[in-house]
Parts: structure tokens; sequence; C-alpha cells
């Protein structure tokens, strides 16, 4: 193995070394020959290798397809590091080591007889590499076959063994709420509730954990975080790229299923949540459902606006309209941008908005949630620019630039009573100067740990889908939307921003 991390000696690094070490497991990727293998899964535990916060003898068995050998597997997988590692170069001896894990299954889903070679790859795992029977099972592949993998599993004996056993689900979980219960029902016929960790990356994001910190580790920001002080709070997925090669996933998605069930809604629920009274994954998961759950019915044709992008220019680059992607109807009414405005009908969020979007190319990547405060309550500089300097704003910007930042009035140097608006920053960058792990990289960590606070319980998951499907039976019921109605590049439809202007706010420009 390689020394350890040159940043060992900056002092700033303290608090950062691993309290604990996951026990000797192996994992089994089923899609390991997949898009998120490649670009996430294995970069990921490459990291993690490389940071030593892997345990003992940790395996991989991938589980795909494609006939392959252990070698081939393990030279796919070196190729997909060198690609897709946030660190490079890959360290040859790191690579090694952890490569001598790396086994690999070739198999069809529906066919039994892949899961007794997967079990009796595991068994001699357990003797030789010391994994003792405990396994994380990962569902990396298309969402159809998440059911037949699971209950495969079941039939194979593979969730009954000596050790622990867990099961991975990754994103889409469902379509809509029933498709969701019932996958609920398939994966509880095998696995209980607290061996269910299903992703939602959004939430293994530094920044994202860091509104928790920011909230109830620091006594000043409590007491203002609620209806007296906040004006209203702006959430914001924004992505430049298009659909890329996913036309014909994201024909059946939409911007409200691919990231407003999941993301938004789990950012508005951190944002919005009481501070749970300890940090025990039940305790902060039961609050983070509580707002889901106070969420007022939404007016669908006042309060929710789609969009779906043309032709147009992102970034210098002239691209395509969404209707012109490869897969994609040439009449598709498959939204591509949603903003939401929301009301948490409780005590402390009664009448303050939350107003939350996203989309597809528009003019920049950018997520952040923001914080907008009420005005001071009283001018005494009048006659001064005081009255349009504008209220003070708490960003926590997720990407990039992961910080934070406070807007706040100053006096401009000079003679005379000028204020203008200043920042206050925080970069993740230059306050710990260490590069933020990826997402994938603190949430496999937590499994393989079984700490599932950072994964969607199955209340919370349908709790979202409830919501989605209230949207989705409100657009089925009025007329076809006039799409395309944003070009490529710009900050999504008018109607998004006649949304806030009714109001009397503006979308922020991040
Ligand atoms: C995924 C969505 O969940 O999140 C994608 O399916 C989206 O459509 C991606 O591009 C955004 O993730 P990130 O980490 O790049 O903000």
């Amino acid at each position: 193995m390689a020394q350890a991390p040159v940043l060992e000696r900056n002092p700033l690094r303290d608090g950062l070394v691993l309290a604990r070490t996951p026990d000797p497991c192996a994992m089994v990727i089923f899609g390991a020959t997949g898009d998120l293998t490649h670009r996430k899964l294995m970069p990921a535990l490459y990291n993690l290798a490389l940071n030593h916060y892997l345990p003992q003898g940790f395996t991989v068995v991938g589980a795909a397809h494609s006939p392959l050998s252990d070698e081939e597997f393990r030279s796919q997988m070196r190729d997909a590091v060198g690609k897709y590692s946030r660190t490079q170069p890959i360290d040859s001896e790191v690579w090694r080591s952890f490569s001598g894990g790396l086994h690999y299954v070739s198999m069809a889903f529906e066919d039994p007889s892949g899961y007794a070679r997967i079990s009796s790859v595991l068994q001699d795992v357990d003797g030789t590499r010391g994994t003792a029977g405990n396994r994380v099972f990962y569902m990396a592949t298309l969402p159809g076959v998440f059911t037949t993998v699971v209950r495969s599993l079941g039939t194979a004996g593979l969730s009954q063994t000596a050790g622990w056993t867990r099961v991975v689900i990754e994103k889409p979980f469902g379509h809509d709420l029933a498709s969701a219960q019932a996958l609920n029902t398939a994966v509880h016929e095998v696995f209980k509730e607290p061996q269910v960790y299903r992703i939602d990356h959004y939430l293994g994001k530094e920044t994202v954990q860091n509104v928790m910190v920011f909230r109830f580790a620091n006594g000043i920001f409590e007491p203002i975080w609620n209806r007296r002080y906040v004006d209203h709070m702006q959430i914001t997925v924004a992505e430049d790229i298009g659909i890329e090669q996913r036309g014909a996933y994201y024909e059946q998605t939409g911007a409200l299923r691919d990231i407003a069930q999941n993301h938004l809604l789990q950012l508005l629920s951190i944002t919005g949540m009481e501070a749970p009274a300890n940090f025990d994954a039940e305790t902060v998961r039961d609050e983070k459902v509580k707002v889901l759950k106070s969420i007022r019915p939404v007016d669908v044709a006042h309060d929710v606006v789609r969009g779906q992008y043309g032709p147009g220019w992102v970034a210098g680059q002239e691209v395509k309209g969404y209707r012109q992607e490869a897969e994609v109807s040439p009449t598709s009414l498959t939204e591509t941008y949603g903003a939401l405005r929301l009301y948490i009908d409780n005590w402390r969020w009664a009448d303050t908005p939350f107003y939350l979007r996203t989309g597809k190319r528009l003019p920049t990547r950018a997520s952040e949630i923001a914080i907008t405060f009420k005005k001071a309550p009283h001018q005494p500089f009048a006659k001064t620019v005081v009255q349009e300097l504008s209220p003070n704003v708490l960003v926590m910007r997720i990407q990039p630039h992961e910080g934070a930042s406070l807007k706040i009035a100053a006096k401009v140097p000079g003679p005379t009573m000028r204020l203008r608006t200043v920042n206050m920053d925080f970069f993740y960058g230059s306050s710990f100067l260490v590069e933020s792990p990826d997402a994938y990289e603190r949430l496999i960590l937590d499994c393989m740990l079984g700490d599932p606070t950072l994964f969607a319980r199955e209340d919370e998951v349908e709790r979202a889908w409830q919501l989605t499907d209230e949207i989705e039976r409100g657009w089925a019921a009025e007329p076809p939307p006039d799409f395309p109605n944003y070009a490529a590049g710009t900050w999504g439809p008018e109607a998004a921003d006649a949304l806030m202007e009714r109001d009397g706010r503006r979308w922020r420009r991040p």
C-alpha cells in the first residue's frame, strides 16, 4: 500500500481522520460494466483505497452480462479509474493491491445459476480474504431489473450469511408512488429496512452535510432560521449540460422525476427541518420526513412552471434543442426545466415561500441554497441608498466553488454615509486545503460502516413521490405545454420569472 496521504502534516486536516474502519467485507456490483460503475463507483472505491479507508481484504465481485475474465475486468476498471478518478495519476502500488480483490461473474440477471456462481466466489473470498460473510449488494443496473435481482438474492440465500448484508439501490427508486411502493415491498421480502440504502448522491456532497453543521453546530443561525427573519428561500440545481446520451431514459423521466423528486426535496428537507435531538440515522430522517409531510398541497396551475429547451448557445457553443437530441421524440412534451413554489405548513415556516428550480441547458452549472432574510425593521439611514440595498442573503454553494457566503451592508470608506452590499465568504478549498471527496466515496463508506443517515428511508421516498405524482396529475389535466419555451443557454421560461414577479421577488443569478 502507498504511504499515508501527503497532506497528513497539514494542521487544517485535523479531524479529517476516519474514526472507525469498516469491517472486512465484499461488495457485489450488479451492472459492473455500466456507466455508473465506470464513472462513479470504481473511482470512489479506488480513492477510498488510496486514503486507507477500505477495510482489510476488501473485495469486489462485479456482475454483468459481458463475458469477461477477472483480468479483463480489472483492466477495464483500471481504464475507468484512469479516466474518471478525481486523483491522478493512478498510484500503481495502491492499484495493484486494490485490484487483487476485483473479481467478475458473467451472468444474466434473471438466471439463477449466476447467483450460485456469485455465492461460490463469495465463499472463496470469505476464506482467502477474511470477508467473514459481510456483504454489500450494489444495484447499479438499469432500474427495470432491481426487483429481479433483489428477489434472486433472496432465493439464492445470499441475503442470509454469517455476517451482515446490506443492499444499495440507485435512483430512480420507482417512477411514481405506486412503483416505489411495489419496489419497497419486493425489497422488504428479502431485506429489512435498516439493511436498505437508497442512494441520493446529493446527500453525500460536503456542502449539503454542511447545511446541517451550519445550522446545528453554530449558535447564531438557528435563532433566525424561521418565518420571523427569513423572507424566502431559493433552492437551485442548475445544469449547463443537456441530456447527453440519455435521451431514452430522460423521455420517460423529465426534470421533475429526475431531480426535483429526489435532490431538490432532499435539499429542502435538510434546510427546513427541526434540530434533531441527536445525529442518529432514525432521528435525523424522522425530522426530514416531518418537513415533507408538512408541505402544503400544491396548486399546480399557480405554483409550478415547466419548460423545455429549444436550440441555443451555451458557453459559446451552438447546441441542439431537446427535441433534436438522439432518442427524443420531435414532438416530445417532456420537461427539462421545473420551478415550484412550496410552503411548509408548520410553526417555523408558516407562509414562508420556498422556491425550487432545476433545469438542463441553463447558462451555468450551479447548485445552491439561498436564504434571503427580511429587511431591517427600521431604517435609520434615511436619505441614503440604504432603502435600495439588497437584503441579507446567506448562500450555501453546493457546487461549484463549494462554500458559503453572507451578503451584508457595509459603509463605503469616505466622509459621507454611503452603503454597499459586500460578501463574507467561506471557501472549502482555501479553508481546508483539501479537495472534497466525491459524494460516492462518503456514501459507500457510510454503507460499509452501517450508517444510513445520508440515505433515503422508505417513508421519505414515498412521500416525495406522492408530491411528485400530485404535480404530474395537475400537468396531465392541463392543456399540452407550449414547448420549447426557453432557448438553451437562458435561465428558463418566462413563466418562471413571472412566478417570482407575482410575489415581488426575482430569481437569483448564481
Ligand atoms: C442525477 C441526474 O441524479 O444528477 C442527472 O439523473 C443530473 O440528470 C445529475 O445531471 C446531477 O448531479 P451533479 O452531482 O452533477 O449535480
